[in-house]
């Protein structure tokens, strides 16, 4: 049987902070409660509950997503609209822990040289590193090349890569370095290449019509819009967006 894969924990410094501090608290409420008057009993019930609601919630959402879950078809959607099976040089940015290579293994073909780049930050994703990307990617049946480095400052060569994809990365990159971003995507894809964009609903405060944002940055970055598709995202709000754009 083929071994899970391990995408990190998201968000895990926060969410276990939140943990600690609703255990702690619900430690001085018990003991509050056991030596207490009655209205310190009171309090103690209302602080315990409290804590138990943030930290049962924060514990929830500590494994969402899942570590080890793909969700495959908003890389499918992606993959549907990217001439990824002609491409022979494919770039990854943001790559993380390889979930969005994984996604679009399945549709890469197999002489393809693939390179997945990130910060590799594990402040944010536990686990998030070369390493990770690597395993999940021979999982994948994908040989994945990672290189650290920034979106802003790609350290690869003009049109390097006939196809370039970021999912769920830009909208990380603080809105004065976007530019930046988007225009590296554009000079390391080929003329004759195809830079591939998925992205979440999350756009800067003002900005209602997130598909229409994504698309700006891609088209102020000298990239013509080709196809677009929209995958819903059950129980959440807002879809994703998967944007296929050539140099223009
Ligand atoms: C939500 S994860 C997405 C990972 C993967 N692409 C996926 O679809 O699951 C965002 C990734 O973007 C990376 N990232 C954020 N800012 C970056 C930057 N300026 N340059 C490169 N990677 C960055 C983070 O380290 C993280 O791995």
């Amino acid at each position: 049987m083929r071994r899970p894969y391990f995408f990190g924990v998201y968000h895990w410094r926060e969410r276990l902070a939140r943990i600690g501090l609703s255990a702690l608290l619900l430690v001085v409420a018990a003991v509050t409660f056991r030596r207490g008057s009655r209205l310190r009993r009171l309090a103690a019930v209302a602080v315990g509950g409290g804590a138990l609601y943030r930290g049962g919630d924060a514990a929830r959402r500590l494994l969402s997503p899942p570590p080890w879950a793909l969700d495959r078809p908003k890389y499918d959607a992606l993959a549907s609209i990217l001439p990824l099976g002609d491409a022979d040089r494919l770039l990854d940015v943001g790559c993380g822990s390889g979930r969005s290579l994984v996604g679009l293994a399945p549709h890469v073909s197999a002489a393809a040289h693939v390179v997945g780049l990130d910060v590799f930050d594990d402040r944010i994703i536990l686990g998030n590193g070369p390493k990770l990307a690597r395993q999940n990617g021979a999982r994948a049946g994908i040989d994945v090349s990672p290189v650290a480095g920034d979106a802003t400052r790609l350290p690869f060569d003009d049109g390097a890569f006939d196809v370039v994809t970021a999912c769920r990365v830009t909208h990380d990159i603080p809105v004065d370095g976007r530019d930046a971003a988007f225009a590296e995507l554009r000079r390391v894809c080929a003329d004759d290449g195809t830079v591939g964009l998925l992205e979440l609903p999350i756009t800067p405060d003002g900005v209602d019509d997130h598909e229409a944002y994504w698309r700006g940055c891609l088209e102020d970055a000298d990239l013509s819009v080709e196809r677009v598709a929209t995958i819903d995202r059950p129980a959440r709000d807002g879809a994703y967006v998967a944007i296929a754009a050539t140099p223009a």
